[in-house]
């Protein structure tokens, strides 16, 4: 098969490098790609947002099957042109992505469904958004309805806070359309945990959970970013977690989408908050975690590809995934200054001597091919330093001995990656 891969960050990077290595795969495309993506696929130069551009470059290429990485495209109809223009696609069609495009969609799906999840109310009026943060008191959670990057959420620690954030959103026009109507919701205790499960409308395989590191700085403190660093499993998320979540929470989504005439095909990527009372959901994305699904390529043992068509072609329930017990962990090096401005550009030296490392594989978030060989930086997430091993710590080890092999004064990264899993051992 000819398989293009939309994207350019570090979970399509995973995802070619699982693909490229599928027998199934006879010529794998990566659109936009990057630096790394370039050694598994043959890049080209189309945006991930320019729907078009991309079924014009599937249609030229004559791929096969197309795999939609980030979620944009997928809320801009990426998945329903393809589809139109018979070309098969791993990714929910524009109305089924509106279970990450959408907060309040997926609030009033859950409230529908008995889906647990935080009270919450919609509003498009700040007025009336005011007069219910002050009823309820804080800590609350104001939240943009549309996409917004990872921006669009304000946990707020003080009524003035949350009102502070209403008015930004309602009246300041911060986020355009995504910010016109919020949701207000209460602030869940508890820690949070990643869960996949792949979806072919009807059927649902479930992967397995990780845990991502979503502030900038160690200690979690910062401001929050697209993901610091990522590890699976997580012993939050243990095997009656996981069981809970898939019966009372994914499993009824899944159910739901498909009553509302909008069945869910793709992965379904639930941000859970383990409470005292179970798994309760803070959020949907309808597309893998970044850098969530890197962990998950590491431990995946089988040939990713064909659950990935079985969610377009339907009979995932005859599938099965068999994964490694061992832990897989992430490190990402951001540009400094991330997740505010940073500079594009800057060389990055000593990648093959990290890839050396046991057990190591370093994905390319936003990289771009230089001069001569070289690797710049060309994002704010760059790197994705990956490792493998028997236990959490061994794993840690092994992906910090690799970062401090790459030479890039320019970028950084945390340094306590799976910092709870650690504590909870020793
Ligand atoms: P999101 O952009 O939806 O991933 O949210 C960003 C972060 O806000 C999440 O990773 C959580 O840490 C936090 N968050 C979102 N909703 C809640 C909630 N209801 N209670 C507590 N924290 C939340
Ligand atoms: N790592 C968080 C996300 O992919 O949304």
């Amino acid at each position: 098969m000819r398989i293009l891969v939309v994207g350019g960050g570090g979970r399509e990077h995973a995802l070619c490098w699982a693909i490229s290595a599928s027998p199934l795969c006879t010529k794998l495309f990566c659109a936009p790609g990057n630096a790394g993506i370039a050694q598994v696929a043959e890049c080209l130069d189309v945006a991930a947002e320019d729907v078009a551009g991309q079924v014009a470059l599937a249609q030229r290429e004559k791929i096969d099957f197309v795999v939609v990485g980030p979620e944009v495209p997928l809320s801009m109809g990426l998945a329903d042109r393809l589809a139109e223009a018979g070309i098969k696609v791993f990714g929910p069609s524009q109305k089924a992505a509106q279970i990450e495009s959408s907060k309040g969609f997926t609030k009033d799906l859950c409230k529908k469904h008995g889906i647990p999840t935080g009270a919450y109310e919609r509003f498009t009026d700040a007025d009336k958004a005011i007069a219910y943060i002050e009823a309820q008191g804080a800590p609350i959670v104001v939240k943009a309805d549309g996409l917004a990057a990872g921006k669009g959420v304000v946990v707020a620690e003080t009524v003035e806070q949350a009102v502070a954030a209403v008015r930004d959103m309602l009246s300041g026009n911060r986020f355009g359309e995504a910010g016109a109507s919020v949701v207000i919701e209460e602030f869940l205790v508890g820690e949070e945990a990643s869960f996949f499960a792949l979806c072919d409308g009807h059927n649902v395989l479930p992967l397995v959970g990780a845990q991502d590191h979503k502030r900038v700085f160690d200690g979690d403190k910062g401001p929050n970013t697209g993901g610091m660093g990522a590890y699976s499993p997580a012993p939050v998320f243990d095997a009656t977690m996981q069981q809970r979540a898939l019966d009372e929470i994914i499993l009824p989504t899944v159910r739901g989408m498909e009553a509302a005439g909008m069945p869910f095909k793709g992965v379904l990527y639930a941000g859970l908050m383990i409470t005292a009372q179970g798994p309760k959901i803070f959020e949907y994305n309808c597309r893998f975690g970044d850098p969530e699904c890197q962990v998950l390529m590491m431990r995946l043992k089988s040939d990713i590809l064909p659950a990935l068509i079985a969610c377009a072609d339907g009979g995932l329930n005859h599938l099965d995934l068999r994964w490694s017990a061992d832990t897989a962990l992430t490190v990402v090096m951001a540009a400094k200054g991330y997740p505010d401005a940073y500079q594009k550009g800057s060389a990055i030296r000593g990648l093959d001597e990290a890839g050396k490392v046991e057990g190591v594989q370093v994905f390319h978030a936003g990289t771009k091919p230089g001069p001569d060989g070289a690797v710049l930086a060309n994002g704010g997430r760059v790197l994705n330093v990956t490792a493998m091993a028997p236990t959490v710590e061994q794993a840690r080890e092994r992906a910090y001995q690799a970062v401090d092999r790459i030479d890039w004064p320019e970028g950084f990264c945390r340094r306590d990656i799976a910092w709870r899993a650690v504590g909870r051992r020793s």
